[in-house]
């Protein structure tokens, strides 16, 4: 259960989020005033804190500023009737996470709220994993045995001492996040804010006012000076998530602030400092990437002055087992049949360790007793993949559909791509053309007689498809 709470002289205002807001998941405490916010903070240990800025005798920035400075990672979202700039500046500056404007817009508040929890949990995350056999196992909750994940440790302590930027890269569900999360948990900013910013999630045009703020009248819709992340951050550390998907004119001013902690808001001439630690994250292949001029040279070098790569699951099988081990400690589960650990050291897994624990979670949901059996594992997982089923695991191009049968022919030693290519093509043509060679060579752009020569090399018997 997640808690709210909501501070503000205004019984009616307090009594109207109780009636918005509360629900199974989350409950709603009240503080009628700055002194009283600061008894249940330590009380109540809430999740969030809604204040208003103005109180009768006490003012809200005092109490924002003090209950920062009690713990820096209070998530708090001020609230003002009279907006002015000046206050909600002021706000953002002693590290409100946001502010909004009386009256409150129900559904634009929820979606806020809802945010600002979100990133509360994600702040959570690396701090509370508890630890569940020795904790150089459990440290930090990025499970790994394997050689390379071994590694990857290493570096995560080497450079959480410096400030060094980090470029962590690897396929999409390797723990990327999560290793940033980690660095800057055990960085000397740890007590300092962490912002994750998703590049790709947010539209090219408002990343640059999200990451460097924008002044009033800067373009249409900014009625308002807003503050962006870096000026927010300052003193911490930023994660920049799909970092490949930065459009060229924002990672110039990425590039600035990295070289000197100098920017401008969009629409400003001000030139602002900040100090602020980047961790930098993508799934795509940086050194192409840079080939391909879709990302700047400069900022790459700027970036990559500590690289942490994180290894696709299928090339760290080792680590499969002591993953299913973490993933189930939390649950009803205490066995976990042999069968299952062949199956899920045998399976691919292209979305990796978050495709790993969802297939474990699932599995635990539909297992009857406390042993995980081989039926309680999605299909796709139980079923052996043969060259015929992998191109249903591949979407759209003909090279990710190379990609996969490379990554089978890698699992199998005795697989032979070329000829079981083609033997499995020329089967599956006839399959699909019910055995008419005119239609099957057509299929397969070769002669007739070509093909005739091939089903008589591999001795094909087809299979007539009814219907
Ligand atoms: N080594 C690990 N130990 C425990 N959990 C892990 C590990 N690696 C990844 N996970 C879990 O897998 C999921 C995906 O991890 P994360 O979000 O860090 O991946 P990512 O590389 O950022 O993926 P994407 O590129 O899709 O954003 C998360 O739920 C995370 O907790
Ligand atoms: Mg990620």
């Amino acid at each position: 259960m997640e808690k709210i709470l909501v501070v503000d002289d205004d019984a009616d205002i307090r009594r109207a989020f109780r009636r918005n807001l509360e629900s199974d998941v989350l409950k709603v405490v009240e503080a009628g005033s700055g002194e009283e916010a600061i008894r249940q903070v330590a009380v109540e240990r809430p999740d969030l804190i809604m204040m208003d800025i103005r109180m009768g005798a006490t003012n809200g920035l005092d109490t924002l500023h003090k209950l920062r400075s009690l713990d820096p990672k209070l998530m708090i979202i001020m609230m003002t009737a009279y907006g002015t700039t000046q206050t909600a500046i002021e706000a953002m500056k002693h590290g409100a996470y946001d502010y909004v404007l009386k009256p409150l817009d129900v559904p634009k508040l929820k979606a806020l709220i809802e945010q600002a929890l979100q990133s509360a949990r994600a702040m959570r995350q690396v701090v509370s994993y508890q630890p569940l056999l020795s904790k150089e196992d459990y440290a930090e909750g990025i499970i790994g045995k394997s050689e390379p994940m071994q590694q990857v440790f290493k570096l995560i302590g080497q450079v959480s001492q410096s400030d060094a930027t980090v470029l962590v890269t690897g396929e999409s569900g390797t723990g990327k996040e999560l290793v940033a999360r980690a660095i800057y948990h055990h960085s000397k900013r740890a007590d300092q804010p962490f912002l994750a910013i998703n590049c790709a999630a947010i539209p090219e045009n408002l990343l640059e006012s999200e990451l460097f703020g924008h002044e009033r009248g800067a373009f249409t819709s900014a009625v308002e000076r807003r503050i962006g992340k870096f000026e927010q951050c300052d003193g911490g550390t930023i994660f920049l998530d799909e970092i490949g998907d930065m459009p060229l004119a924002t990672q110039a001013k990425v590039l600035r602030v990295l070289q000197n902690g100098e920017f401008q808001r969009v629409g400003g001439n001000q030139t602002l400092k900040v100090d602020v630690r980047v961790i930098a994250a993508t799934n795509r292949d940086p050194e192409k990437h840079v080939a391909q001029k879709k990302f700047r040279e400069d900022l790459y070098y700027r970036l990559n002055v500590v690289r942490i790569h994180l290894p696709p699951l299928r090339e760290r099988r080792d680590d499969i087992a002591v993953l299913v081990d973490y993933f189930i400690r939390k649950t009803k589960i205490k066995r976990v049949s042999p069968k299952v650990l062949v199956f899920l050291q045998k399976h691919d897994w292209p979305g990796n360790v978050r495709e790993l624990e969802n297939a474990v979670e699932r599995a635990t949901v539909v297992a009857r007793g406390e042993t995980l059996m081989p039926d309680d594992l999605p299909a796709d997982v139980r079923e052996p993949k043969t060259l015929a089923a992998a191109p249903e695991a591949v979407e759209g191009s003909l090279d990710a559909a190379v990609a996969a049968l490379f990554s089978l022919a890698r699992k199998d030693a005795k697989l032979k791509l070329i000829p079981a290519m083609e033997r499995e093509l020329i089967a599956r043509a006839l399959t699909e053309t019910g055995g008419n060679q005119v239609q099957a060579s057509k299929l397969l752009g070769i002669t007739r007689a070509t093909l005739r020569k091939r089903i008589a090399k591999f001795g094909i018997e087809w299979q007539i498809v009814a219907g």
